[in-house]
């Protein structure tokens, strides 16, 4: 596909360099002195969670949470579930769910609701891309990265069918 010559660029690995160290620096200062829990939601953003948490100049832990999202298509579902749970309790704590994108919103307004009844101490998100040419559930985001057209984009954690997650910039195919 990336030899496709209807293969663009989207965000340049420059770009997210940047934008992810500016991010990582402003967590760190809206949450000096807290009790913060990093949250990636596999396997997307793993990457922009790597890339992320040596911004964060703050103690804190790292979690991953294991969802069926897609199912190797380009449409969501809206259909959520659980396939990897937290490893550790987040009760009195301040969680920051890590996204790879936000395009419905369906992903995330399940995920609030899954966190709530933990009883964190606050449940935040930070999303590198936000296509909100998209939404369906209006959820807060706290920090985004890119905001983006309506495409379908791979690279950085994203994929098509599994595939282009190791891009490390971010690209889309044209139609
Ligand atoms: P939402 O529930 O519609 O907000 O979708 C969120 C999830 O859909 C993301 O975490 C991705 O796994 C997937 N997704 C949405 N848009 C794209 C895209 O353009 N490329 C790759 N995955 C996407």
């Amino acid at each position: 596909m990336t030899g496709d010559e209807r293969f663009h660029t989207l965000v340049t690995e420059e770009a997210i360099r940047d934008r992810v160290r500016e991010l990582g620096e402003e967590i760190t200062r809206d949450f000096l002195g807290r009790d913060l829990v990093l949250v990636a939601v596999l396997k997307g953003s793993c990457i922009f969670l790597a890339d992320l948490c040596r911004h964060v100049d703050l103690p804190l832990t790292l979690e991953f949470l294991g969802l069926s999202s897609y199912g190797d298509r380009t449409q969501s579902s809206g259909v959520v579930r659980i396939t990897q749970d937290l490893t550790h309790p987040v009760e009195g704590r301040d969680v920051l769910l890590v996204e790879d994108i936000v395009d419905t919103g369906l992903t995330l307004d399940f995920l609030m609701r899954h966190f709530e009844v933990r009883k964190p101490r606050s449940v935040g998100i930070c999303t590198l891309l936000h296509k909100p040419s998209n939404t369906m559930k209006d959820v807060k985001l706290d920090y985004v990265g890119f905001t983006i057209e309506n495409r379908f984009v791979v690279g950085y954690g994203l994929d098509y069918e599994q595939r282009f997650r190791n891009l490390p910039y971010i690209g889309y195919v044209e139609d």
